[in-house]
């Protein structure tokens, strides 16, 4: 079960479908968009790392020139599904070399009937490069014309970033009679980063008439026309390179150096398959016993697997990787609670990448505190190139896309600091990388804590620490004082930062001191670190509910089964102002609070909070990030049809489009989540200083599932069956 299959084309799931359908390597990722071109698609490709200014998003992946366009014309009739007959489709993905082929038969208004199929790949063993192969067999005699495009006219949405530089075609070398290659260099308009497009037209069967290179300003065009026998197969490959200036200062010659250096389709697919071969002995994951399950995990570590970066530790995974528009490539706390536990045990050099890019981001997470009055770092909630906020401030209000809605989250969401202090902990903790922990992973842990013990506000009537006019998990309700996800992640911060020091002093003096000397790490700092922890308000009540934040106990209550059946979230139906009023929540806060401090929270506790805040909480339309922490927390206490219901629901979000709008791009978060729920949840895989243990409580219905991991560099093979 490796393939994800279509069996007809859908106009009206094209979106859905080219987010389904995306490829990629790591470096750039390309939407499933078709090769010939519809009006109204939304092709593109994204390249880690390039973005440009964009209005009220401040920045945004610019959509690459397009290296896709391959037009058959049949006869002088040009292929297109919406015109003539199509009398045979297929479409299917191979996630184990990341290959996507498209079959059909098609019969031109005039009657020129063939069978015509593409498959391509982004390779994985060369990350600038990427390929079609065309075949054609015609049912007539006549020509067949090929034409490829690279094309520089891309838009966001409207919105173009890419200026043209030059382009050309190189004389022909005796060394490469097949297929001369020709570029297209663009530049960015605002960030001035350099992107050069290179291809190769290669005919490989078939007898070739005419070939010529049509020089389009921003869209040079490789064309060849071959003789068309009836039954004998055609042939023709398009090789393309992609590099830019973030990669070196000639991404010319770069360009031209990788399109050059592909011997040939067979050759450059192998290299992908065994490049491929070696990311899924890592990172397999075998479900027996629930097809579906199997099917989606696999296309979820495929989704993550071709956004992780590589050989790049200054980039983030954005919150739908490179696979789409949605949220402009900027990463969100997605990455460190959701993305990164999966890369943490299967990747841990991606994992390294990841978190360097937060290290390497720190001045910005400085600036941001210190423009609000605060030390430390603050990192930003929506973080892209430089790491400086770009969350928008408003943005159209779903329910009158005439108006503004004003967003918080880059105001008041502070939480994040933790929740990247919290992965660099777990990464630490599960692959022993003191050198990583000295270098780079102590100094961010103690600025976030710095900045936790600068944001606590003293509160002299309640002689307590308060953290007030925040967001919490829950966006539902802004503006909330002392929210208990916050509060206890902060708290948690500050004392992990006393453990980094501590081990710091034992393992590297010299570091501590100089770290202790330029961050200011004086007795008087860290005594008033010791207070903010031990005096940082959270509210339990009796019964152990712990309230979610000040007041939210007595907001009006809401059933929300009395709303079923809905199409819309809790949020929608109440308002935005109307939601702050009631006890909806988006996604588990007070839960997810808990499953992430898991060992410190008494059963008796988890569960009073699960059973209060898990009917109160959207699974359906709320946000995509909850289904699978409520798995795992239902998994945990042994609520096992919770657990597998919440687990569907998270394991649908973009296979079946439960939201509706996996058209914008992979729910990145989800697809990790719910593979962490199968791990974490069923598998019941817990990782403690002292080791791991497996404590499975595996559905009824699964009879097996079987995972490696990586533990302080070993990999582990897990195994647990069904009873
Ligand atoms: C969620 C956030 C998430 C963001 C990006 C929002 O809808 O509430 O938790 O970080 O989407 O995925």
């Amino acid at each position: 079960m490796w393939t994800i299959h279509e069996e007809s084309f859908q106009a009206q799931a094209q979106h859905h479908k080219e987010t389904i359908f995306t490829i990629g390597n790591g470096y750039l990722s390309t939407r499933g968009a078709f090769e010939e071109g519809y009006p109204g698609d939304r092709r593109a490709t994204f390249v880690h790392g390039v973005f440009d200014a964009a209005p009220i998003v401040f920045t945004e992946l610019a959509n690459a020139p397009d290296w896709l366009p391959l037009v058959v014309l049949l006869d002088g009739e040009r292929f297109s599904m919406d015109i003539g007959q199509l009398t045979a489709y297929a479409r299917t993905l191979d996630l184990q070399t990341g290959t996507l082929a498209r079959r059909l038969r098609w019969v031109s208004p005039g009657g020129k009937a063939a069978t015509i199929s593409f498959e391509r790949f982004t390779s994985l063993a060369d990350p600038h490069i990427a390929l079609i192969r065309c075949r054609i067999t015609p049912e007539f005699e006549g020509t067949v014309e090929v034409r490829a495009t690279l094309n520089g006219n891309t838009d966001n949405e409207g919105l173009m970033h890419w200026r043209w530089i030059g382009q050309g075609a190189l004389p022909r070398s005796s060394e490469h009679k097949r297929g001369s290659a020709v570029f297209l260099h663009n530049r960015t308009r605002q960030s001035q980063i350099d992107l050069v497009s290179a291809m190769r037209l290669v005919g490989v069967m078939g007898r070739r008439l005419t070939e010529h290179f049509w020089d389009v300003e921003n869209a040079p065009t490789l064309s060849m026309t071959l003789a068309a026998r009836s039954g004998r197969q055609i042939i023709v490959d398009k090789f393309v390179s992609l590099a830019t200036s973030r990669d070196g200062s000639d991404p010319r010659a770069l360009a031209l150096e990788h399109v050059n250096a592909i011997v040939d389709w067979p050759a450059a697919l192998q290299a992908n398959a065994d490049a491929w071969a070696k990311e899924w002995e890592r990172c397999d994951l075998v479900i027996e016993g629930d097809e579906e399950a199997q099917i989606v995990m696999r296309f979820n570590l495929f989704q993550l697997l071709i956004a992780a970066p590589r050989h790049d530790n200054r980039v983030n995974i954005g919150a739908k990787t490179l696979s789409g528009f949605g949220y402009r490539g900027h990463a969100f706390w997605d990455t460190e609670i959701f993305m990164l536990p999966v890369f943490i045990l299967t990747s841990p050099a991606i994992a390294r990448n990841l978190l360097d890019y937060r290290y390497l981001t720190l001045p910005a997470a400085r600036a941001k505190a210190k423009a609000s009055g605060y030390e430390g770092a603050w990192y930003a909630w929506e973080s892209a190139s430089t790491g400086e906020e770009v969350t928008p401030t408003w943005i159209p209000d779903f329910r009158d896309r005439k108006k503004l809605a004003r967003v918080w989250t880059g105001d008041l969401a502070i939480h994040i600091s933790a929740d990247v202090a919290y992965a660099a902990r777990q990464y630490w903790r599960v692959s022993g990388d003191n050198e990583w922990m000295r270098a780079h992973g102590a100094e961010l842990i103690l600025e976030t804590a710095k900045f936790f013990a600068s944001r606590a506000e003293w509160n002299a009537e309640a002689q307590r620490y308060d953290y007030t006019d925040v967001i919490g998990p829950d966006e539902n309700h802004d503006h909330v004082n002392n929210n208990a996800y916050t509060n206890r992640l902060a708290q948690w911060n500050l004392q992990t930062a006393f453990q980094i020091l501590d081990w710091l002093q034992q393992d590297a003096p010299e570091k501590a001191a100089e770290l202790i000397q330029r961050l200011d790490l004086s007795a008087e700092r860290l005594a008033h670190w010791r207070e903010v922890i031990e005096k940082l308000h959270i509210h339990t009540l009796p019964g152990g509910v712990i309230e979610q934040f000040d007041g939210f106990l007595q907001l009006k209550d809401a059933n929300l089964a009395e709303y079923e059946p809905r199409t819309r979230s809790m949020q929608e139906i109440f308002g935005i102002e109307g939601a702050n009023q009631y006890q909806a929540i988006k996604q588990p806060d007070v839960v997810m609070m808990q499953v992430l401090l898991h060992e410190e929270y008494s059963e008796a506790s988890r569960r009073a909070n699960y059973d209060y805040y898990n009917p109160r909480t959207d699974h359906t339309y709320g946000s995509s990030l909850g289904p699978s922490i409520q798995a795992i927390a239902a998994c945990r206490m042994g609520y096992a049809e919770d657990a597998y219901e919440h687990f569907i629901r998270s394991a649908r979000a973009d296979l079946r489009d439960v939201r509706g709008n996996a058209g914008d791009g992979i729910h990145a978060a989800s697809a990790a989540g719910t593979w962490q729920a199968v791990i974490l949840g069923f598998a019941g895989l817990e990782i403690t200083d002292d080791g791991w243990r497996v404590n499975p409580r595996l559905p009824a219905h699964w009879k097996r599932v079987a995972f490696t991991f990586f533990y302080r560099g070993q990999a582990q093979k897990v195994e647990v069956t069904n009873p």
